[in-house]
């Protein structure tokens, strides 16, 4: 499929609101991981305004409930019991799924072990994902989209077949960036097997996800100035944010497409320059990669497509 612009009419500062008019969403059910956090927010309220019916799983319920107006389920990614007994109580609710968009991350955290000693960005980002998706996919709609919200981020690292958690020593940006090429390769493997799927870059948006970062290293990067106000005019606002996720999910513009990776509300360019911040590796959407990073992900999770 061609990874080239298409021409969307939308852009850099399109919000979700914009993207979805004139969008009947009525009678859908929505899936949002991290719906209730950063551009998630905006990304609910969206959907919900434009007629679906959201389920926002989520690590921190009482939160989610405060921050959406959503039905609001217990998961957290890390933990496969967990995202089992989610699909197993969705599943036996006989509903089934139009959209789903995968939302939920975490971002350049120290180093941190979950489950059988997996880092956890990968773990959590692409892992729980990965299981997730296949566990709901008897409830997944003919004309299911699924959504990987991935990153820019992604050109920090390839996947590290040679030391996948880091067992040579830890560099949380790596490991963001390799759980971001994750994402990517997910969705175009995911749309290989027939449900259609795409990977997103949402753009930079200040959000929660930075919670790991101190804030003088944002202010020394030119994001924020010494209040915390935003300074950078390279970032968006969350419901811009929110935007390319939304119309991945939606636009009749990309029906027939898929296994695309898309920035600014439009698919995106290849970029393998130097240069970071805007379009798309080879390595994450590389064919081969991704149907090796499948069987691999079929195999530490026990979960099978
Ligand atoms: N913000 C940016 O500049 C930016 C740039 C590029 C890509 N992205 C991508 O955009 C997506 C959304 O980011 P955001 O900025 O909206 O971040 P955010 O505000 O931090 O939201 C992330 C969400 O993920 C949830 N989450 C984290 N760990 C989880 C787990 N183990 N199980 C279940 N949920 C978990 C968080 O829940 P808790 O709050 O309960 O922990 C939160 O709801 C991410 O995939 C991120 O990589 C963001």
């Amino acid at each position: 499929m061609p990874q080239h612009k298409l021409g969307s009419g939308f852009g850099f500062h399109s919000t979700a609101d914009e993207v979805l008019a004139g969008i009947d969403l009525s009678g859908k059910l929505a899936i949002v991981t991290g719906g209730y956090s950063g551009i998630g927010v905006p990304t609910t309220r969206a959907l919900t305004r434009a007629g679906a019916h959201v389920v926002v799983p989520a690590r921190r319920p009482e939160l989610a409930r405060q921050n959406v107006d959503a039905e609001v389920a217990p998961l957290d990614l890390g933990d496969l019991d967990s995202v089992r007994e989610f699909a197993d109580r969705f599943l036996a609710t006989g509903r089934r799924v139009d959209l789903m968009i995968n939302s939920a991350a975490v971002m350049a955290n120290p180093e941190t072990r979950v489950g059988p000693g997996w880092e956890s960005q990968f773990a959590i980002n692409h892992l729980g994902h990965f299981a997730l998706v296949n566990r709901l996919r008897p409830a997944f709609a003919d004309d299911v989209r699924v959504v990987s919200v991935s990153s820019a981020g992604h050109q920090h690292s390839d996947i590290r077949w040679d030391d996948l958690h880091f067992a040579r020593g830890y560099d949380r940006s790596v490991a963001y960036g390799q759980s971001k090429t994750a994402n990517v390769l997910f969705a175009v493997r995911l749309n290989k097997l027939g449900i259609q799927a795409f990977a997103v870059h949402p753009g930079k948006i200040l959000t929660p996800l930075q919670r790991h970062m101190a804030r003088q290293t944002m202010v020394d990067l030119g994001w924020i100035d010494e209040q915390g106000t935003l300074v950078d005019p390279t970032f968006k606002s969350p419901e811009q944010g929110a935007a390319t996720q939304v119309w991945a999910a939606t636009s009749p513009r990309l029906a027939g497409l898929g296994g695309l990776y898309c920035e600014d509300v439009d698919v995106a360019e290849p970029n393998n320059t130097e240069e970071k911040g805007w379009g798309v590796r080879d390595y994450a959407v590389d064919q081969e990669s991704a149907a090796r990073l499948w069987a691999l992900s079929e195999e530490l999770t026990s979960v099978h497509s």
